[in-house]
């Protein structure tokens, strides 16, 4: 596991941009994306190189790693929503070749099995990914068996707290969430994790620990041979 540290917020989306873009560069690759605050300035400078640059996503494939269960495809805070906001519906892919677990489906156990065929069927190039305070990637929480594959999770009150920022109130906060299991995001080829910001601090400590354990979902990425974790100062301040 490779670390950098950045100054702050910007210099980290922008060191994050050029990994991100070596990839999209071979034009036919599988990108793993993730949600939360944190991408967002990594997706909002790949679609100013796809305006300036014409960089094309015409034959690029995502993936996404989780979704909200228990609110509309189309609620403005569903990472389906999130994802054309920030960046599908400003580039050139096919909305085909992008996916998303449906956590509107009505048969959620029939949802994660297809998600995760659909997983086993194809090989990530790299996967983005963001930390909850609590060590979570996608929405493995604390105590997730390390080789868990899709599935629905039950969000922790920590998690659903750091998340009602998005929502009115914390009671429309959803309780449950498909995601990608652990065992899924170490097969990407590649992983990309950013942090910044203070509240980021302890699970970025922990992840630099090198201690692996279940309690810290992130610390199963010490398991894969490839991960860039990209932090800026205040992330990386109690390391
Ligand atoms: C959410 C997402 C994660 C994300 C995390 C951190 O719960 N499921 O994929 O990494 O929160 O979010 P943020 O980047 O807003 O701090």
């Amino acid at each position: 596991m490779k670390f950098i540290v950045k100054e702050n917020y910007e210099e980290v989306c922008k060191e994050a941009f050029k990994i991100m873009k070596e990839v999209v560069d071979k034009g036919n690759s599988t990108l793993g994306l993730a949600t939360g605050s944190t991408p967002i300035g990594l997706y909002n400078l790949l679609v100013e190189d796809h305006k300036t640059n014409h960089t094309s996503y015409k034959n690029i494939k995502t993936f996404n790693l989780d979704e909200y269960v228990g609110i509309a495809k189309s609620h403005y805070e569903s990472y389906d929503s999130f994802m054309k906001r920030n960046l599908f519906s400003h580039i050139d892919i096919n909305m085909d070749n992008v996916n998303l677990p449906r956590g509107y489906a009505e048969d959620l156990e029939q949802e994660c099995k297809r998600y995760n065929e659909l997983l086993e069927n194809n090989t990530v190039d790299i996967q983005l990914l963001g930390i909850g305070a609590n060590g979570h990637i996608g929405f493995n929480e604390p105590g997730t068996p390390f080789d868990s594959v899709t599935y629905i999770t039950n969000l922790t009150e920590k998690t659903i707290k750091d998340n009602s920022r998005f929502f009115d109130s914390i009671s429309e906060v959803p309780t449950k969430a498909i995601t990608m299991g652990i065992k899924n995001i170490l097969q990407a080829k590649k992983i990309l994790l950013l942090a910044t910001g203070k509240n980021k601090a302890e699970a970025i400590k922990r992840l630099h620990d090198n201690v692996i354990t279940e309690d810290l979902p992130a610390s199963a990425l010490h398991m894969h041979k490839d991960v860039i974790v990209i932090v800026d100062k205040d992330a990386y301040s109690l390391v």
